[in-house]
């Protein structure tokens, strides 16, 4: 009797008869995530312009998804690449900011393992859509991290220091004893260079570019762990080698800046050195005396970490990036950091696109 009266109101009542159907599948299987505050560009052009703060919907958490609530993430020089559109691989608009940060499991799909609601996770490789409170990606996105790691550092480990890392491993074979010669030396790229190298007893020639305080900021640089710190000004000598005391001639060289900057690394270089370009901060080209390849034999090489980190080296870069964090854990490795509220966002912005001059790294934390 009451089956026959239910068919009875479902023939009668279409509708009712489908929402009903669709809230016990709802209330069966279906989780979502939170809506998620975002930052949202739809067309690509300079980021104070085209990037606003969005409120998204839920968005379906399915059995293999995780879904993730965002603690922070960094404004590094190739996210803002990315929203201009000169950055060689981008997503497609309209797109959500970031490219890597930290996160805590919120929830997660009904057949992922190995993850729990509180641990701490990265994207590794990075991906794209860090700037949000919650984004939901499939399990093998994320890779569980030491909670006890400091946030700042897990949210930028991947992106800065694993470069720093690669470019001292990858060209050629330093020994303790031996110099390298890099610019950019205030980036955190250029920081984590200073103190892989020493850690190794690998010196550093670092130049700076000229500014108010600039004596301050070498003081921090050696602090770090850095052997010699210039400004460019400094170096407008005819022998730049003869500023070095107790230090050999560099074999390699990191070019973060371009311009003249690239040509003090290439000054410092010895008989055969390499200089690797990973920047082009000034936006500057490269300029080579014929003679630096004619009677010193330079070569000049490029490192992209979005390349190396090919899908191939997933499992490779995990391991480095856990080591990474042990040396930040222990106090080994460190960067100067702003943490701004994820509310404050265009202030970031602002400071990242250097409109404030000189400014820390801005991590955003939500
Ligand atoms: N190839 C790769 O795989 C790879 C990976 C990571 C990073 N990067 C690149 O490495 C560079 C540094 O990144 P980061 O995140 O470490 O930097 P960061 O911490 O954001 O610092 C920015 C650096 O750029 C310098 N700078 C800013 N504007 C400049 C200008 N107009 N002329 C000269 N120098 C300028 C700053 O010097 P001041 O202190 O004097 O302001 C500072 O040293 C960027 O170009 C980034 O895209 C490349």
């Amino acid at each position: 009797m009451a089956f026959s009266s239910w068919s009875h109101l479902r023939l009668r009542l279409p509708h009712l008869a489908r929402t009903q159907s669709l809230t016990v599948r709802a209330f069966s299987t279906t989780v979502m995530s939170p809506p998620s505050k975002a930052v949202v560009y739809d067309r690509q052009g300079p980021p104070d312009s085209v990037t606003r703060v969005v409120e998204l919907p839920p968005v379906e958490v399915k059995e293999n998804d995780v879904c993730i609530k965002m603690l922070a993430s960094p404004i590094n020089p190739s996210d803002i690449n990315r929203i201009e559109g000169v950055y060689p691989v981008r997503p497609q608009v309209p797109a959500v900011g970031g490219y890597e940060g930290v996160g805590e499991v919120f929830s997660v799909g009904s057949a992922v393992k190995g993850l729990s609601p509180g641990d701490w996770v990265i994207p590794s490789p990075p991906s794209s859509g860090t700037w949000q409170t919650y984004v939901v990606k499939d399990r093998s996105v994320w890779h569980k991290i030491n909670k006890e790691s400091p946030m700042e550092y897990a949210a930028t480990i991947t992106v800065n220091p694993l470069t720093a890392l690669r470019m001292l491993e990858d060209f050629i074979t330093l020994n303790p004893g031996d110099a390298i010669v890099q610019n950019g030396a205030t980036s955190i790229v250029g920081q984590c260079i200073i103190q892989l190298a020493r850690y190794r007893g690998i010196h550093s020639i670092n130049i700076i570019r000229d500014r108010a305080g600039s004596d301050e900021v070498k003081e921090k640089l050696k602090n770090l762990g850095a052997d010699e710190v210039f400004t460019e000004s400094q170096l407008e000598v005819k022998n730049v080698k003869g500023l070095l005391t107790n230090l050999p001639e560099p074999a390699l060289g990191f070019n973060c800046v371009g311009g003249n900057a690239a040509s003090l690394v290439l000054k410092f270089l010895r008989q055969g050195g390499t200089m690797v370009t990973y920047g082009g901060m000034s936006k500057k080209p490269i300029t080579v005396s014929t003679s630096s390849f004619i009677f010193k034999d330079l070569s000049l090489r490029g490192f992209w970490l979005q390349k190396w980190m090919s899908s191939d080296k997933t499992n490779e870069c995990r391991p480095m990036i856990d080591y990474l964090l042990d040396r930040a854990r222990e106090g080994k490795l460190k960067y100067e950091m702003e943490l701004v509220p994820f509310n404050d966002f265009h202030t970031a912005l602002d400071k990242a696109l250097g409109k404030l001059g000189s400014q820390p790294k801005q991590v955003l934390t939500f």
